[in-house]
């Protein structure tokens, strides 16, 4: 492992969810239902991300949202009248997940704050800077489903508290057609168990000119100077302000670690990712493991 890397172990407190996005891939559907609220069967794709951060021991959540996003402010909040109503219908377990779901205003603080314009992921988490609490931010972007023995950010939490690196991303290994839909790691070679330290990082390479195949998705831990070199931060490929640019400015300050998941990630933002997550929960319910089966038989009727 590179010794000359900074060495840092601060605490995890805050996670930042970016959901301020147009969500353009899913349109129509996403013109009224934020992306983030899509489910997989019942479980939208946000309710997935905020237990991932509390699994992982995260005391404030924020949310970066726009505007035109209400309801998953309505989504996160307890709905008391929803809930009586339920009970008072005898529904008393759907009415304790709801409950339980909800951000519990006594446990938990929940922040919301707005991003008019998407600007790009590196200006959504910007977005959050006056809300965090001290020391190094999560970023979970919740169109990224990470599923596994273990939350991806817990273990994620639990290496970067070793001290390997400021700024720590999720990678996975694509294949080179895939390499130039994500910001791409540049290794420098050392290794320790599921962490790889790494000199740079690109967004959207070539595939000729991807430094590596291990591709970034979305989660981040991130030192709290992200935000300086975030404020000083030009916009980049798409007029966005890039997160990944304002990583690599300070990978010789603070160190930039991958870490290799164990988990199983569903591409959500796509709608090729969001069937396969949802097959894959499917197949998990003895309720449609028949329908599975019965589909796989029958001929597709046309459109
Ligand atoms: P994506 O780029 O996948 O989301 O951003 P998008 O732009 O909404 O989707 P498409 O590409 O148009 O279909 C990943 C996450 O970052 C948020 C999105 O809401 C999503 O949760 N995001 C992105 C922001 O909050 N602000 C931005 O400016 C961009």
């Amino acid at each position: 492992m590179n010794t000359s890397s900074p060495k840092v172990s601060q605490k995890v407190r805050t996670a930042i969810f970016p959901v301020a996005g147009l969500g353009t891939r899913f349109l129509p559907a996403t013109k009224a239902t934020p992306k983030e609220l899509l489910p997989v069967l019942d479980k939208p794709l946000l309710q997935f991300a905020m237990d991932e951060a509390r699994d992982a021991g995260i005391e404030r959540m924020i949310f970066v949202s726009h505007p035109s996003k209400s309801a998953i402010e309505r989504y996160v909040h307890h709905d008391e009248e929803l809930c009586d109503a339920l009970r008072s219908k005898g529904k008393h377990g759907i009415a304790d997940r709801l409950g339980k779901d909800a951000i519990d205003p006594v446990a938990e603080q929940a922040h919301f704050v707005m991003q008019p314009t998407p600007l790009g992921l590196g200006h959504a988490v910007l977005c959050a800077v006056d809300e965090v609490l001290p020391g190094p931010v999560a970023v979970i972007l919740p169109d990224d489903l990470i599923v596994g023995q273990k939350g991806c950010l817990r273990e994620m939490i639990e290496a970067y508290e070793t001290g390997v690196a400021g700024h720590m991303v999720a990678t996975m290994e694509v294949s080179r057609d895939e390499v130039s839909a994500y910001g791409v790691l540049d290794p420098d070679g050392d290794v320790e168990g599921q962490c790889m330290t790494a000199r740079g990082m690109v967004e959207k390479p070539e595939a000729d000119a991807a430094p590596s195949l291990q591709a970034v998705v979305g989660r981040y831990i991130l030192d709290a100077s992200i935000f300086d070199d975030l404020r000083q931060q030009d916009p980049g490929l798409g007029g966005e302000i890039q997160l990944t640019d304002a990583i690599a400015k300070g990978i010789e300050r603070v160190g930039l670690c991958g870490f290799r998941f164990s988990g199983q990630r569903f591409d959500c933002g796509s709608k090729a990712g969001m069937l396969r997550a949802t097959l894959a929960f499917a197949g998990r319910h003895d309720e449609f493991r028949s329908i599975l089966e019965d589909h796989a038989s029958l001929p597709l009727a046309a459109e």
